[in-house]
């Protein structure tokens, strides 16, 4: 069981649950956790991917690339930030490390950037630009980086969706002068963070990250493992797990003393507008070891083949019904998805009954930052009231597959006109 977070103070209230109540956990794994067929790599440069854009620096979280950027790009107090309406408290969180103020600019239905709203709202504090390839789908990138260098400013080429994938047949990454990506969300990993940039790659050379404890190390680990092994995969670690667990002094302790890093599986859900939450002691940690190894070693063929093979099963399964839509139908060459988000227009009553029919989905611009309101974008506000996201990640069987469609209808009451 697990509990369902109430609204922080100062957020949009509407889409919030009003109190604490316990909702089941999801047997289905919203993110990917670790198989042996995860590791079982063998191609394979063929997939794009942001860390070959430059040489990376593998850190703990998207927010910390997102923290390291900025520092690098030399934005100070009185700097401003262009961030997109639609967003999750952790892409705002980071400008606090160098003082920044957030200034939030118009998407487009298709949730590429409002290029006359941005235009508008440039003026001589402006510094950087940060543009997202929402779920896995290019943003309209070559019009972004034009805009920038048009205006001197910097683009943070937003890739936590899009850690693979090409748009005109170049990596997702390489259109910013920056990009970051976010490893949690296609690896089976607890952490990881990545920072490159296609076009100042000398500055990324002086960064001296501090390397996490042995324990950090251990716990993630068992956690990695434990994970697993609670949704029925790696099943000979079953009982050294369980065995584990009963030994309940040392696991504690082990818990208790490792450093937890930032990282957060599950954004949607995550507080946002409280001022101070980021931690920028994190910003100079490398990500785990076992998280690095992991990424390396996950082929990203299968990544690829298989999050675009559920995406269509997704498209396929929910196209077609009164009261929700797909966001996305079309799944052009190139694309690697994060997530499928669809827009259920009474969300609001059916997302605590998705909840309780234990859907694995999460939810993203559901708590905008303070201030951020239906005035300043229409689509991001009805967006973040009506989009929700369910996994199509790589290690999903065809029954788990099955499970999600069947209770989502069955929730939704998905009968075709
Ligand atoms: C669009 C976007 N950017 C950045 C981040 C930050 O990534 P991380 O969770 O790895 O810190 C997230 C996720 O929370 C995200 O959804």
């Amino acid at each position: 069981m697990m509990q369902s977070l109430t609204a922080p103070a100062g957020s949009d209230l509407s889409a919030a649950p009003k109190a604490v109540r316990w909702i089941p956990k999801p047997e289905v794994p919203v993110s990917p956790v670790l198989s042996l067929a995860a590791l079982l790599s063998g191609d394979d440069r063929a997939v794009a991917s942001v860390v070959d854009v430059g040489r990376p620096l593998f850190l703990t979280a998207g927010r910390m690339a997102i923290a390291q950027a900025l520092r690098i790009m030399g934005v100070a107090p009185g700097d401003k930030v262009l961030l997109p309406a639609y967003h999750c408290a952790a892409m705002v969180e980071p400008l606090s490390l160098v003082g920044a103020e957030a200034v939030f600019y118009r998407l487009r239905e298709n949730l590429t950037v409002d290029m006359d709203d941005i235009a508008a709202k440039v003026d001589g504090r402006v510094r950087v630009l940060i543009a997202t390839n929402y779920f896995g789908f290019p943003n309209s990138l070559t019009r972004i980086r034009a805009f920038c260098d048009d205006h001197g400013l910097k683009f943070l080429e937003d890739c936590a969706h899009s850690l693979f994938g090409t748009h005109d047949g170049r990596p997702l990454g390489s259109f910013g002068h920056y990009a970051i990506a976010s490893a949690t969300k296609f690896f089976p990993v607890r952490d990881g963070g990545c920072l490159v940039s296609a076009a100042h790659p000398e500055t990324l050379a002086p960064v001296r990250l501090r390397r996490q404890p042995p324990l950090a190390q251990v716990r993630q680990v068992f956690d990695t493992v434990e994970e697993a092994v609670t949704y029925g995969r790696l099943p000979l670690f079953a009982l050294p797990i369980a065995l584990a667990k009963l030994g309940k002094v040392p696991l504690r302790w082990v818990r208790g003393n490792a450093p937890r890093p930032p990282a957060a599986t599950n954004p949607g859900l995550m507080r946002a507008g409280v001022p101070g939450e980021f931690d920028g002691s994190w910003v100079d940690v490398k990500g785990t070891w076992v998280s690095a190894r992991i990424c390396r070693a996950a082929s990203r063929r299968r990544i690829a083949r298989r999050r675009r093979r559920n995406f269509q099963t997704l498209v396929d399964a929910f196209s077609g019904y009164q009261g929700f839509r797909p966001l996305f139908t079309e799944l052009p060459e190139g694309v690697v998805p994060y997530m499928f988000p669809l827009e259920v227009n009474d969300l609001e009553t059916s997302f605590p009954r998705l909840e309780d029919a234990a859907v694995p989905m999460q939810r993203f611009g559901q708590f905008p930052w303070p201030g951020v309101t239906a005035e300043t974008c229409p689509v991001s506000n009805r967006y973040s009231r009506r989009l929700v996201q369910f996994p199509c990640h790589q290690e999903l069987t065809e029954a788990e597959m099955q499970t999600i469609i069947e209770r989502v209808l069955r929730v939704l009451e998905g009968t075709r006109p």
